[in-house]
C-alpha cells in the first residue's frame, strides 16, 4: 500500500533527523497509551480498593495515585512531540514537492501546457499538494502512535489474559480485530476513485474561476454575468456531489468498526460470565480491548487518508511523469554570440499529428536581414517563428543558426541569442524597472534607462509619480496598449540579441504612439536578423526579404517590388491591406 509512495522517499532525506525523534516519541506515546490504563487497573486499583487498603502509608497512597497523572504526562508530552516534529517535517517535504512541481512546469513543452487548463494546473499545485500534506500529517500523526498503542494494548491483553482462565478468553478477545480489516479495505477501495474525481472536479472549479477572472471585460461587455454564474454553479454542484460521495464512504468507517468492536466486547461478556472471571480482570481486559479498537478505528481513517493522498499523487504525477521533450542535448555545441544566419530545411510541423501546419518548408534568412512573414490568417506564420526559439520542435527537417542545428545547442545558449516582442507583451505585476530588467537580468540601471530611452518609454515612465518604481498591475493592466508595447521594445533593446522575433501588433495605436514605436523598432532592427510577422504594409515594404505563407507552405519569396510585380497572393494581400489602411 505504501509502495505507491516509494518514489517519494528521497524527500524524507533532509528531514530524517526530525523523523527519528518523532518515531521515538511515537513509541513512548504508544506504550503509555496502550499499556498505561490496563496496567493501572490491574495493579493500582487492587491496592486502593483491595482487601487491606489500610496497609499503605500516606506516601504510598500518593505515589499510587500519581500513576494516573504520570501516565498522562508522559503520553501528552510524547504525543505532542510526535505530532509537532512530524508536522514540521511534513510541511518541509510538501514545500519541496510543490517547488519541484513548479520547476517542472517551467520546463515542460508548450504543447503539453496547452493541452491542460491553467485552473487545473493551479489546482494540482495547490489543492492536490494540500491533500498530500493532509495525508502526510494524518499518517504521521497516527501512523506511529496508533500502531504502537495497538501493539502495547494487545500486549497487555495477552499478558493479562494469559494469567486468567486458559487461552480461550484471549482468542475471543483478539478474534474481532481482524474482522475490522474488511470494512477498512472496502471503504479504502471505494474512496480512491471518488477522491480522484473530487480533486479533478476541484480543478474544474478553479479553472472556471480563473478563466472568468481572465475575461472580466468580455463578461461585462457581452452581458455574460448570469451565464457565467450558472456555469460556475454547475461546476460547484458537481464538486459537492463527489465530495458527498467521499464523505459517505469515509464517515461510514468509524461506526462500522465501533459496531464490530461492541459485538466483540459482548462476546467477552458472555465468556466472562460462564468462566467466572473476576471484575478486576474483566475491567482490565475491557480497558485493553477498548485501547486496541480505538487504534484500529484510527488506522482505518489513516487508510482513507492514504487513498485520498494516492488520488492527489496520481494527479500530480501527470505533471511529474510527463517527459521533458524540449531540452538540452547531451553533447551541446558551444555557441557564443550568433551572427544570425537562419536556415529552415524541409521543416514539417504539426500541433496534432496528421494535421501538418507547416509542410516541408525551406528558407534561408541571411544574418542582418529583416524578413517579413506575410500571408492569410492561419497560414502558419506564428508557428514558423515559434520554431526558432524551440517553443516547439519540428517533426522533421532541420533549423540551423549559423549552420548549427538548434537542437544541438543548449536551450539557454539558443534563447540568449533571441529577443522576442510579442503582439500582446506579457508584463508581471511588478515595477516598471523590474519588468524591463527581464530583458537581461544582469543589466545595470544605466543600461535599463538607456533601453527605455531608445524605446521612447523613458518619457512616459518618468511622468508616473513613482517613475520606474511604478507597479504595472497584473499583465500590465495599469498601462495603455502603446505603453506596454514600448516596454516590450525596451526589453528587446536591453537583451540586444542578434536575432529578433517581432509579432507586430494587429491593433492600431494612435498615430503618435504608433510613430514612436515604429521609430524605436527601426533603431532596434539595425544589424540584427529579424523575423517580423507583419500586418502593416509599411513594415512589409521595408523588409529586404518577404516570405509569403499560404496553408503551411511558403508560396513566394523576394522583396516587395519583385513580389508585387509577379502578381499572385502577395499582390492581392498587399492591395487589400493598403485599401483597408487608407
Ligand atoms: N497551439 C496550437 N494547437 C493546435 N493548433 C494550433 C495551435 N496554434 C495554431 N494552431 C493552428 O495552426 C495553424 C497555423 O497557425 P498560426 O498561428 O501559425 O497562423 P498565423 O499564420 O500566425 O495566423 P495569424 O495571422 O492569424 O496570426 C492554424 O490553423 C491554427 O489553427
Ligand atoms: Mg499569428
Amino acid at each position: 500500500m505504501l509502495g505507491r509512495f516509494k518514489p517519494y522517499l528521497p524527500y524524507l532525506r533532509p528531514v530524517r533527523g526530525t523523523l527519528v525523534w518523532a518515531i521515538l516519541a511515537g513509541i513512548i506515546y504508544g506504550a503509555s497509551n496502550g499499556a498505561g490504563l490496563p496496567l493501572m487497573i490491574n495493579y493500582v486499583f487492587p491496592r486502593v480498593f483491595g482487601d487491606s487498603p489500610a496497609a499503605m502509608t500516606a506516601w504510598k497512597v500518593v505515589a499510587v495515585a500519581m500513576w494516573l497523572p504520570l501516565v498522562f504526562t508522559v503520553r501528552g508530552v510524547a504525543g505532542y512531540l510526535n505530532s509537532y516534529l512530524i508536522q514540521s517535517a511534513g510541511v518541509r517535504i510538501l514545500e519541496a514537492i510543490r517547488l519541484d512541481y513548479f520547476r517542472k512546469l517551467q520546463v515542460l513543452s508548450l504543447s503539453f501546457l496547452q493541452k491542460q487548463t491553467t485552473g487545473d494546473l493551479i489546482s494540482r499545485g495547490l489543492a492536490d499538494t494540500n491533500q498530500l500534506q493532509t495525508t502526510l500529517t494524518t499518517v504521521a500523526n497516527d501512523g506511529m502512535k496508533q500502531p504502537a498503542t495497538l501493539l502495547f494494548a494487545l500486549g497487555s491483553v495477552v499478558y493479562i489474559t494469559s494469567h486468567e482462565k486458559g487461552s480461550a478468553l484471549m482468542v475471543a478477545c483478539l478474534a474481532i480485530i481482524p474482522l475490522c480489516v474488511f470494512p477498512i479495505r472496502f471503504v479504502g477501495k471505494k474512496l480512491v476513485k471518488r477522491a480522484y474525481q473530487m480533486q479533478t472536479q476541484m480543478g474544474s472549479v478553479t479553472n472556471s474561476l480563473s478563466e472568468n477572472l481572465g475575461a472580466a471585460k468580455e463578461v461585462r461587455a457581452f452581458g455574460l454575468e448570469e451565464r457565467q454564474a450558472r456555469a460556475f454553479s454547475q461546476e460547484t454542484s458537481a464538486l459537492i456531489k463527489v465530495q458527498l460521495k467521499v464523505a459517505k464512504y469515509a464517515q461510514s468507517l468509524t461506526p462500522a468498526i465501533e459496531i464490530i468492536s461492541a459485538f466483540g466486547i459482548a462476546v467477552v461478556f458472555i465468556y466472562a460470565y460462564y468462566a467466572g472471571v473476576q471484575l478486576k480482570s474483566f475491567l482490565t481486559i475491557v480497558a485493553a480491548l477498548y485501547m486496541s479498537y480505538d487504534p484500529v478505528k484510527k488506522l482505518g481513517a489513516i487508510n482513507n487518508e492514504i487513498k485520498r493522498g494516492e488520488a492527489a499523487l496520481d494527479r500530480l504525477e501527470v505533471v511529474f511523469n510527463e517527459p521533458v521533450t524540449i531540452r538540452d542535448p547531451e553533447h551541446p555545441s558551444e555557441v557564443g554570440r550568433a551572427r544570425g544566419d537562419i536556415a529552415f530545411r524541409d521543416v514539417t510541423f504539426a500541433y496534432k499529428s496528421d494535421e501538418p501546419v507547416l509542410t516541408s518548408v525551406s528558407a534561408e534568412i541571411p544574418a542582418g536581414t529583416v524578413c517579413a512573414l506575410v500571408g492569410p490568417s492561419g497560414a502558419g506564420k506564428t508557428t514558423f517563428a515559434n520554431l526558432v526559439p524551440r517553443f516547439f520542435d519540428a517533426e522533421s527537417g532541420t533549423i540551423t543558426i549559423d549552420g548549427v542545428d538548434i537542437r544541438s545547442m543548449r536551450l539557454s545558449d539558443l534563447r540568449r541569442n533571441i529577443a522576442l516582442v510579442s503582439q500582446d507583451p506579457m508584463l508581471f505585476n511588478d515595477t516598471v524597472y523590474n519588468n524591463l530588467l527581464l530583458g537581461r537580468l544582469d543589466a545595470t540601471p544605466e543600461e535599463v534607462k538607456a533601453a527605455a530611452v531608445q524605446a521612447h518609454a523613458d518619457e512616459f515612465i518618468r511622468s508616473f509619480p513613482d517613475g520606474y518604481d511604478t507597479v504595472v498591475g497584473e499583465r500590465g493592466a495599469r498601462l495603455s496598449g502603446g505603453q506596454k508595447q514600448r516596454l516590450a521594445v525596451a526589453r528587446a533593446f536591453l537583451r540586444n540579441a542578434p536575432i529578433l522575433i517581432l509579432d507586430e501588433a494587429t491593433s492600431a495605436l494612435d498615430s503618435q504612439s504608433e510613430q514612436m514605436i515604429q521609430d524605436a523598432l527601426r533603431k532596434l532592427v539595425v544589424g540584427k536578423t529579424v523575423l517580423i510577422i507583419a500586418h502593416r504594409f509599411s513594415t512589409i515594404r521595408d523588409a529586404s526579404l518577404i516570405l509569403v505563407f499560404d496553408k503551411g507552405l511558403i508560396v513566394a519569396r523576394g522583396n516587395h517590388s519583385e513580389l508585387y510585380a509577379s502578381e499572385g497572393l502577395y499582390r492581392t494581400l498587399y492591395d487589400r491591406q493598403r485599401t483597408e489602411a487608407a
